[in-house]
């Protein structure tokens, strides 16, 4: 029996519907060259221009629909117009929370081919899986603005480090580690955030104890930001909390290539919910309209999916796929120091992993 992939695709705002076209164009492409499966994609118009039309961001049944889908694909959320927090709390986040996607996978890879801006570094020296807690901690929405316009005003933002929440994260992360036989670093800041990450802190070395063949490291956020641009080597598996590993993957993106080449998955690992595949940039304003923004992050996410759906060997295809356009330096977006337009990419990737 053919197997038979249904996406749901929520291109979004800016860039989001220049990057995502090239990405369903690639797993389009596959599904034929493969012949065994294949995918359907529905579009959703969910996004900013849909909130100034409808006054939300998705419809409020939207995780319903969505629930039917073997994943999303999601491309930006957020642009000029519409304040950030009411377009990614409406939307991205809402998801992220209500399939409980509580891994965000972000490689920081640096394939061959791709720019880095780090001096002496070779692609072997920058190869990390960060493990990005995606459900809770600083991102979980408790807080209140109180007595606005008066002299008392003031905001209270919470974060939330469940035991069940740190748990399954860092044991995720732990367990990756051993399967990949690499080492793992937790990314924290227990010497001032003294409840939430001292127990954080606690319950990484707590779980430790459970795999003791599992080589570890522990460093502060302030210095291990240094070390992703001083020593990026040191790094292999790294687990941190919500909005560390959201400031640490942007700079690992921008040790690794660029924004452009940055993908990001969020899981559900049980399966429950489906997960979400999306670049890890947002909707770039500046650039967006131009035909120029660089969708290999977002065909990157494919990879992900495709990997996530048991499509392994397409998996690492597509990947190598986007390392030889690198190295052949023919078809790369501006960013890149080429001059191709986004809409090209998606093609240049299929006629490689034909050959
Ligand atoms: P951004 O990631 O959109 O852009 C940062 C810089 O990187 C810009 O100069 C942009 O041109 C460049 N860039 C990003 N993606 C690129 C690509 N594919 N190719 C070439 N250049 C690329 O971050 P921002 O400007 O801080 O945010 C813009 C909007 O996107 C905001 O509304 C923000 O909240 C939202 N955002 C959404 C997501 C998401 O949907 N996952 C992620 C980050 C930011
Ligand atoms: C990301 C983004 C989001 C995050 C924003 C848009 C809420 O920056 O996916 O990295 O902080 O998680
Ligand atoms: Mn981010």
């Amino acid at each position: 029996m053919m197997k038979r992939f249904n996406i749901a695709v929520i291109a979004g705002d800016g860039i989001g519907p220049e990057v995502i076209a090239e990405g369903k164009k690639v797993f389009d492409g596959i599904a034929k060259m493969d012949g065994n499966f294949s995918v359907t994609f529905e579009d959703f118009p969910w996004g900013c221009e849909y909130y100034l039309k409808t006054g939300e961001m998705m419809p409020a049944d939207g995780l319903d629909i969505l629930k039917a889908f073997d994943a999303v694909y999601l491309g930006a959320v957020g642009y000029p117009g519409v304040p950030d927090h009411i377009s990614l709390g409406g939307l991205l986040l809402q998801i992220r929370r209500g399939f409980d996607e509580y891994i965000n996978l972000r490689p920081v890879r640096l394939l061959k081919g791709a720019p880095c801006p780090l001096a002496d570094v070779s692609i072997d020296d920058i190869n990390m899986i960060v493990v990005r807690e995606n459900s809770e901690g600083e991102y979980a929405n408790v807080g209140a603005h109180l007595y606005p316009g008066t002299e008392r005003e003031m905001a209270l933002q919470t974060g939330v480090f469940s035991r069940h929440g740190c748990e399954r994260v860092i044991r995720y992360a732990y367990e990756l580690a051993r399967r990949e036989n690499r080492s793992l670093t937790s990314i924290s800041k227990g010497n001032a955030l003294r409840y939430s990450m001292v127990f954080w802190d606690e319950i990484f070395a707590e779980i430790g104890r459970e795999y003791p063949d599992v080589e570890t490291h522990s460093l502060l956020v302030d210095a291990a930001s240094m070390f992703f641009v001083k020593d990026p080597k040191r790094f292999e598996i790294v687990v941190t909390s919500n909005l560390f590993g959201d400031i640490l993957t942007d700079l690992g993106a921008a040790i690794a290539g660029g924004m452009g080449l940055a993908a990001g998955a969020n899981l559900n690992p049980e399966r429950k919910y489906p997960s979400m595949f999306e670049p890890i940039h947002g909707s770039a304003p500046d650039i967006a309209g131009q035909g120029i923004a660089n969708p290999l992050a977002s065909i990157w996410s494919i990879s992900q999916m495709l990997d996530f759906l048991g499509e392994k060997v397409w998996a690492e295809r597509v990947l190598s796929a986007i390392e030889t356009l690198l190295v052949e330096r023919r078809t790369l977006t501006p960013d890149l120091g080429g001059s191709a337009k986004t809409s090209e990419i998606g093609a240049a990737i299929l006629e490689i992993l034909e050959r």
